[in-house]
């Protein structure tokens, strides 16, 4: 592989994210909200998987309060989304790995997200959980969505 095909992560402003999220979370809906209240909050953590310097991949971080294990320090994971021509090449499961590393480096304990459920399946193999009972409609998309969470390693008891 020709080392302009590598797929790089990057953490980058959330402003370079809002087009992916729109295409592939929101039907590219232009009527459609794309941008968090909190995406530019210092505290964000936003990050892209390139492909030759194209966007492919996506996710944000936001520091929040936990519906489970309140007294560890976490960050809410919204918007991850792999372009649509690029899903199942693995790309979105290396962006979320990048992503846990760097945020448990940063003393992040625990994640959690509502989680769409036709992508539950893609999380539970990277050792997210489910909250019980948590499944509930989203009110933006009206899609059904389960709360998930993951601990890091070092926190798990
Ligand atoms: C969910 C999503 C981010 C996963 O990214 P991706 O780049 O397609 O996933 P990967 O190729 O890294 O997949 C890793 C593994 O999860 C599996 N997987 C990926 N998406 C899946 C899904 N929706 N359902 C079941 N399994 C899935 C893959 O088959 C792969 O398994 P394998 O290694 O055994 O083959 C991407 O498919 C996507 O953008 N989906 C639409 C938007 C969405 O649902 N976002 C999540 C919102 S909570």
């Amino acid at each position: 592989m020709s080392r302009s095909d590598e797929f790089v992560v990057r953490r980058v402003p959330a402003q370079a994210l809002h087009e992916l999220r729109r295409r592939v979370l929101r039907n590219n809906d232009p009527d459609k909200k794309v941008i968090d209240d909190r995406d530019e909050e210092e505290t964000a953590m936003h990050y892209g998987g390139y492909l030759s310097n194209t966007l492919v991949a996506c996710g944000s971080f936001y520091p929040s309060t936990s519906p489970i294990n309140q007294e560890l320090r976490t960050y809410q994971l919204r918007y991850l989304a792999t372009d649509l021509t690029m899903q199942g090449r693995g790309y979105g499961r290396r962006l979320l790995k990048v992503a846990e590393d760097d945020l448990a480096g940063l003393s992040v304990q625990q994640l959690w997200a509502n989680g769409r459920d036709t992508a539950l399946k893609f999380y539970f193999e990277t050792g997210w959980l489910a909250v019980e009972g948590s499944e509930h409609l989203s009110p933006e998309t009206q899609l059904p969505h389960t709360v998930i969470y993951k601990v890091f390693a070092a926190y798990n008891r």
